[in-house]
């Protein structure tokens, strides 16, 4: 049992930009900060800090304004780690968060690391490394593992409705030109990132749930990659008809593909297919699929195709067969059932709400953490790794294990609880 527990955790947020306090946002975002400041009942935001005075700025009139007192302003990282706080946010460009996150876990600060790929493997052994010395918690912000699509296809993974399953597919097909071209007017680190790299540049949102789904880092695990880049024509097609970027990005050579598209193997003999796509003009996607000896979902025609023995193999009647996620609400866990109106309001659809929740939880009760830094630096990790495979002429590469084969015996941590459904 748990003993009630009314101190709020007090929060350091580094990074303060679209996704951190929805800085320069015009969509109706309200980011991370804006979930606490709203939803999070046990939390207070003590610290913020942001290389952009003006960042720093906004973000405390956010504070102030919901009547929460003023937090400390830094543009030192390490000044805000030291103020006494309970947790760190690292919202920041990729490049900086597994430095921040190494230096939050050496300061003995529990982290909570935004998501993104990693160019390099030996950052992933440090993250590995710092954990089992310090023991400090880390946790991966992968929000898609608390979405309500793929609640719905683990709870019936894990209440055998698919049979055994043998393959996996997810995309990240989100139309980013603009924001990648207009960095050079908001500093967003897309921009360098897709001038500088050829890879499969941010793997975790369809990865993260596919991972936990199939026990990846306890009882399975990735074996090894092979990835294909197309050619880069997106951006310069897009800058080239565009009078805001043309004159000053115009000359700019991109080595990242318009399309990369990974294939991962893993112990227990299931596959994955990845594909990022987010230079081409198109709509976004997750395209979550699990298939396997009992039935077949996919997140884009939100269908559940269950083999009841009189399925039309021909497809000719396809359509009458495809029946709709509400048909099985009752393999939902209770955080999706209980959901309100404002939570679903409050950012990507309530997922980041049940996200931050659950780690505000385990900050407060000392709880292992359900996204660890085995699962972060395993998915993190497919960047480097296809990076590897499209430079070599798209060669397998093998995939390393990050537990040092603790994952033979891990017992998976759920992102939920999912419910035992007894028909
Ligand atoms: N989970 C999601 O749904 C989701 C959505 C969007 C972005 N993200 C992630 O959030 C992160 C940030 O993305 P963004 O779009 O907000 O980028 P952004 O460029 O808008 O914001 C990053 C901020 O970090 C600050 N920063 C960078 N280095 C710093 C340092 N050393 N010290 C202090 N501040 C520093 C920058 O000044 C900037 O304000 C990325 O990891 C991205 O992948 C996640």
């Amino acid at each position: 049992m748990e003993q009630a527990n009314n101190k709020k955790v007090k929060l350091g947020f580094i990074g303060l930009g679209q996704r951190g306090a929805a800085f320069g946002m015009t969509d109706g975002s309200i980011g991370l900060m804006g979930n606490v400041l709203n939803n999070a009942k046990d939390a207070i935001i003590t610290a913020i800090c942001d290389r952009f005075p003006e960042r720093l700025e906004a973000a405390a009139k956010r504070i102030m304004d919901n009547g929460d007192p003023k937090p400390l302003m830094t543009t030192d990282y390490k000044e805000l780690m030291n103020s006494g706080v309970d947790a760190i946010i690292i919202s920041t460009s990729w490049d900086m968060h597994v430095k921040v996150a190494l230096e939050g876990m050496e300061a003995g600060v529990p982290v909570a690391m935004e998501v993104g790929g990693t160019h390099n493997i030996d950052e992933c052994w440090k993250l590995v490394d710092c954990y089992e010395r310090t023991g400090t918690p880390i946790f991966f912000m992968e929000n898609c593992c608390y979405n309500k699509d793929e609640a719905l296809v683990t709870s019936l993974a894990r209440n055998g409705v698919l049979g055994e399953i043998a393959f996996c597919q997810g995309y990240y097909c989100h139309d980013l030109r603009e924001e990648i071209a207009g960095g050079i007017d908001t500093h967003h680190y897309r921009l360098a990132e897709y001038t500088n790299y050829n890879c499969e540049n941010y793997p975790t949102h369809e990865l993260g749930p596919i991972a936990k789904l199939l026990h990846i880092t306890s009882g399975n695990r990735f074996t090894k990659l092979v990835s294909m880049a197309s050619k880069s024509i997106g951006l310069k097609h897009y800058i080239a008809n565009n009078p805001k970027y043309k004159d000053r990005l115009g000359d700019r050579e991109f080595k990242q593909g318009d399309v990369v598209t990974t294939m991962i193997e893993c112990e227990n003999g299931e596959t994955i297919f990845l594909k990022l796509d987010t230079t081409l003009p198109r709509l976004y996607e997750r395209g979550l699929t699990a298939s396997g000896t009992k039935g077949f979902y996919n997140q884009t025609t939100q269908s559940v195709i269950i083999d009841d023995g009189k399925l039309d193999h021909e497809h000719t009647a396809y359509k009458d067969m495809f029946f709709t996620a509400k048909d099985y609400d009752k393999y939902l866990p209770d955080d999706w059932r209980n959901i309100t109106p404002e939570q679903i309001k409050s950012g990507h659809g309530g997922m980041d709400f049940i996200m931050l929740k659950h780690f505000i939880h385990c900050i407060k009760y000392k709880k292992p953490m359900p996204i660890d830094v085995y699962d972060a630096v395993t998915w993190m990790s497919v960047t480097a790794l296809s990076e590897q495979s499209i430079a070599n002429g798209c060669v397998p590469v093998e995939c390393p294990d990050f537990t040092r084969g603790k994952y033979k015996t891990r017992k998976t941590v759920d992102t939920m609880d999912y419910p035992i459904v007894k028909d």
